[in-house]
């Protein structure tokens, strides 16, 4: 199937590595002009430097926090001076704390928002206008299964992720009558660093649970994402598809 992303416009953010780098490669090999960002200069150049050797495509690294509002603006005004438009968000930030609710601080739920929730939120404020303007825009907002599954250790991941269904729910319907779809893949347990960190925290994880008793990989990610970033999702519009393996059982 041609997914009819070629010479399409992406920005990843979160691109350095994980399921960002993942989707970031896979959206270079279907054809697409890709933007990376990331806090780390030297993961971000190193994968900019990979993604251009494996796929011959164009890549601009443009390291940015995207917690802060005057970095994002100048990340997507350095994407639009380079192409001159954004096709495609795939917004793979985030790292919410995990940890014993109690011990939780202030503090600890302030930067899990700011980032997983906010974060994105800013990201996609930047980019829509441009969306709206060119009357073509996909923004996949990476999620996570916590979203629905509400588990005592992972309080800060979850309010940030049912939050940004609702955002998600919502952007899709301004979006939609410009011909800006906006929809959500939620990853179960992937094998990235964002999960060492969570096993080093002392977040267990049972394999039975998962109906396909392992861990997803990030391109098994990245494939549903470039998807939903596609021509092809065209009638996809406030949807969130789930990839976790069948962890989570209820409808
Ligand atoms: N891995 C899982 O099991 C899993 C499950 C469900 C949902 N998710 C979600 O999927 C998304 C990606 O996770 P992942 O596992 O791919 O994580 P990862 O491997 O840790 O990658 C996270 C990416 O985000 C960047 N980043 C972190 N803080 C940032 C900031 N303030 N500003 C800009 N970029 C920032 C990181 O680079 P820098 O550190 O250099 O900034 C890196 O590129 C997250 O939203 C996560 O919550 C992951």
């Amino acid at each position: 199937m041609d997914l009819g992303l070629k010479g399409r416009i992406a920005l990843v953010t979160g691109g350095s590595k994980g399921i960002g780098g993942a989707t970031a490669m896979l959206l270079a090999r279907e054809g697409a002009y890709v933007a990376i960002s990331a806090r780390h200069t030297e993961e971000l150049d190193e994968m900019a430097a990979r993604i251009s050797r494996e796929t011959g495509g164009q890549v601009l690294a443009v390291p940015a926090d995207c917690t802060k509002q005057d970095e994002v603006s100048v990340l997507v005004r350095q994407v639009l001076d380079r192409w001159g438009r954004i096709d495609v968000l795939v917004n793979s930030i985030g790292a919410a704390k995990a940890g014993i609710f109690l011990q939780l601080s202030d503090d600890d739920w302030q930067q899990s928002l700011a980032l997983k929730l906010f974060g994105q939120i800013r990201v996609a404020r930047e980019v829509f206008p441009h969306m709206q303007k060119q009357s073509w825009g996909r923004i996949v907002n990476v999620i996570g299964t916590h979203a629905l599954l509400a588990e005592a250790h992972a309080m800060p991941a979850g309010v940030a992720n049912a939050g940004l269904m609702n955002f998600t729910k919502a952007l899709a319907e301004l979006g939609g009558p410009y011909g800006v779809l906006v929809n959500a893949v939620s990853p179960g347990t992937v094998r990235t660093a964002r999960l060492e960190y969570l096993m080093s925290q002392g977040v267990e994880y049972n394999l039975k649970t998962i109906t396909l008793g392992r861990f997803a990989e990030a391109e098994e990610i990245a494939n549903a994402i470039v998807f939903l970033a596609s021509e092809r999702a065209s009638y996809v519009c406030g949807s969130f598809l789930t990839v976790d393996g069948g962890q989570i059982k209820c409808i």
